[in-house]
């Protein structure tokens, strides 16, 4: 393993380029809008300067950056000639397909196929290609220079070789790796989720402020966020789309999105990325 290509350069992405180049493998970055790949570059920079300050990493951030190589079109990944690809675009299955019917097209067969989706199925995925053998999930956690997990997912068709491939590629990045079947969010949202959906219901109920909603789980539950906040980390258009997932293949009326929540995403408030969410978030990223 010394080649990865991550495409899409959202919050996801630009934090996999980041720790896949500070573990030393070369970095391809692809995003398809026009500009996404070079702020992810920007926000890398500063995101390994931080680091450097703290005494975090060994190398020299520019060190580091050296090994990213941004890419504008599709038909320009396969000259990476990558080992692994691991794909963070938005959490839309239909988006998700096309894309994996595309690079299966372009990318050399030996590359492994991984994505980082929070909820859509890892066979569903490797089903619109023609390697589903080489389709695994591989699910980080938000902000991922910081967070130590790493969930692995093998699809039914998912050869056990590139599981350990794969789970071994985590842990050169720092990570600790759990392995999860390929149900619906899989574990960690199968569980987050819910609990956001429910601080949104609190919400719309209006139980207590979102201030105190959050300062009562924290406090409460002794969580280092709470669920509000959270949710406007991930994203709440992302939010809603995993509990969509949940309601819609699960069937189960506990994982109905809380009115409110897709409310503030009918209005575009999609959290931290967007500048508001429940919260108003300044260009900094600190609450306003
Ligand atoms: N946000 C989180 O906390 C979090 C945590 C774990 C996993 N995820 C998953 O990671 C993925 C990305 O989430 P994010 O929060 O980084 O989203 P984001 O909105 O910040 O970024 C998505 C990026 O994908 C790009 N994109 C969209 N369609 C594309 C295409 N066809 N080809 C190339 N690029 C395309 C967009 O331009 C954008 O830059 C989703 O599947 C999400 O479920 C998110």
């Amino acid at each position: 393993m010394e080649k990865i290509l991550v495409v899409g350069a959202g919050q996801m992405g630009a934090g996999i380029a980041q720790v896949s180049a500070q573990a030393g493998f070369s970095v391809g970055l692809f995003d398809a809008f026009p500009g996404a790949a070079e702020r992810a570059m920007e926000g890398m920079k500063k995101s390994l300067a931080k680091l450097a300050e703290k005494g975090q990493i060994q190398e020299k951030p520019e060190a580091v950056i050296a090994r990213v190589r941004v890419f504008t079109k599709m038909d320009e990944v396969a000259s990476l000639d990558p080992d692994l690809m691991i794909e963070a675009i938005t959490e839309n299955v239909e988006i998700k397909l096309k894309l994996y019917a595309d690079l299966d097209r372009v990318l050399p067969a030996k590359t492994i196929l991984a994505s980082n989706t929070s909820s859509i199925p890892i066979t569903q995925i490797g089903a619109a290609t023609k390697r589903p053998d080489k389709v695994v999930g591989m699910h980080f956690m938000n902000p991922v220079p910081i967070m130590k997990l790493v969930e692995v997912i093998p699809g039914l068709a998912t050869d056990p070789g590139v599981l350990a491939t794969v789970l071994k590629t985590a842990e050169r990045m720092g990570k600790t790796t759990i392995v999860a079947k390929d149900r619906p969010a899989f574990v960690v949202n199968r569980i987050l989720m819910p609990l956001i959906n429910e601080a949104f219901f609190a919400l719309g109920e209006g139980l207590a402020s979102a201030e105190d909603i959050d300062t009562g789980v924290r406090l409460g539950l002794n969580h280092p966020m709470g669920p509000l906040t959270l949710a406007d980390f991930v994203g709440l258009d992302t939010c809603l789309a995993i509990l969509e997932v949940l309601h819609k293949q699960l069937g189960e009326d506990k994982y109905r999105p809380a009115p409110v929540l897709r409310q503030y995403v009918q209005a575009g408030w999609y959290g931290k990325k967007a500048g508001r969410g429940v919260y108003v978030w300044e260009a900094g990223g600190q609450k306003k």
